[in-house]
């Protein structure tokens, strides 16, 4: 068991559903957490079970979004989060990131959605651990030694459900103003019994028409009404896509649409009573297009490795299945193609290492 998780950390991998406030380290967040206690921002002995708890439940994690969302909004901090984000991947030899974040408006910390992602690109450049890629193929950031490991990392720009459309506009137009800073494409996310799919859907198609890839939180709730209007836009990946019915899967099946797939998230938030039951099964056997993401790494303790670790426990894969599995995620990525030319050329560097 020991050696396959250390096996399943030294395997070069691609994260593609990774939400950055959710990617906290625990120890940030308390010290974070503390800090704003001392300034009686908050009442820290409020908020200590919640960050300390394992195993919450979906109104829980919204709860502790809100709890970060305060914890995380002054420019500094962003950067910090992010520097750690892609440090902690990187350790895990994630080899290609993209990390989708909620631009964010705060009036009293003078943020704007701009100024929030310029904090996040800073964090990007702070990283000093791990030669970092983000802005085109062939340019590294914090470049300094060919001994380095080496990560290429993207952004997506999230549409909160609970905002409105012209927050949701701005967020598109951001988006498209940073496509060369690194933002390759646009997120649905948030609590998913709230908000409404007319009020997204003009931003979604203004996306489209820019160009910007899209991937939907699809189906984290029984929706058959919204899940049929996500599948008619014809998204570019889906994530999660826990409660699609019959049909509703032979639409995807036969339009390839990727599927990412969070196991730990799901389990944890109840979609489904046990991982044996969960739809990367069948996906997988049916050879339909799925990539094993950590959702929010911070919240659900977890890692890719682990999650890696738990499909192949699980669902009986073998090494060389869990390398395919790894390398076929290059195709998905929304990055272009000389990116993917050169995350194919770091996998092969690195099974040759290890
Ligand atoms: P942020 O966008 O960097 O602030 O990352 C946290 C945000 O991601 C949360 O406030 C949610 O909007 C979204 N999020 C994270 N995990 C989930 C999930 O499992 N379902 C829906 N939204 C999520
Ligand atoms: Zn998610």
């Amino acid at each position: 068991m020991e050696e396959m998780k250390e096996w399943c950390r030294l395997m070069p991998k691609i994260e593609l559903h990774a939400h950055l406030n959710g990617s906290i380290r625990d120890s940030t967040l308390l010290e974070l957490a503390k800090v704003l206690g001392e300034k009686g921002v908050i009442v820290f002995d409020d908020v200590k079970d919640v960050i300390m708890k394992c195993g919450r439940s979906l109104p829980e994690c919204f709860q502790l979004f809100d709890l970060y969302h305060i914890l995380a909004t002054d420019h500094e901090t962003v950067s910090r989060i992010t520097k750690e984000t892609i440090e902690d991947f990187a350790a895990e030899n994630v080899v290609y990131l993209e990390l989708r974040t909620t631009p964010k408006n705060n009036q009293a910390k003078g943020m704007t959605k701009r100024s929030y992602m310029k904090a996040v690109i800073d964090g990007l450049r702070d990283v000093d651990t791990v030669d970092v890629s983000f802005i085109s193929s062939d340019i590294l950031i914090n470049h300094t030694s060919e001994k380095k490991k080496r990560i290429f990392v993207r952004l997506l720009l999230s549409i909160d459900r609970r905002e409105t459309t012209e927050a949701a506009m701005e967020t598109v137009d951001l988006a498209v103003e940073m496509k060369d800073l690194g933002v390759v494409g646009i997120d649905l996310s948030g609590n998913p019994i709230v908000g409404e799919w007319k009020t997204f859907l003009p931003a979604l198609m203004y996306a489209k028409d820019k160009g910007l890839p899209i991937t939907l939180h699809c189906g984290e709730v029984p929706n058959p009404e919204e899940i049929q209007a996500m599948l008619d836009i014809c998204p570019e990946r889906l994530g999660h896509a826990c409660f699609l019915q019959d049909e509703e899967w032979q639409r995807v099946k036969s339009s390839r649409i990727p599927v990412e797939i969070c196991l730990t998230s799901n389990l944890q938030t109840e979609r489904l009573t046990s991982i044996d039951y969960h739809h990367f099964d069948d996906l997988y056997k049916a050879k339909h297009p799925v990539v094993i993401c950590t959702d929010d790494r911070g919240l659900f303790s977890t890692t890719l490795s682990n999650e890696y670790y738990l499909a192949a426990s699980t669902f009986g894969l073998a090494k060389g299945q869990m390398i395919e599995l790894a390398r076929s995620a290059i195709d998905f990525v929304f990055a272009d193609d000389g990116v993917k030319k050169n995350i194919r050329e770091l996998f092969e560097a690195s099974e040759r290492a290890y």
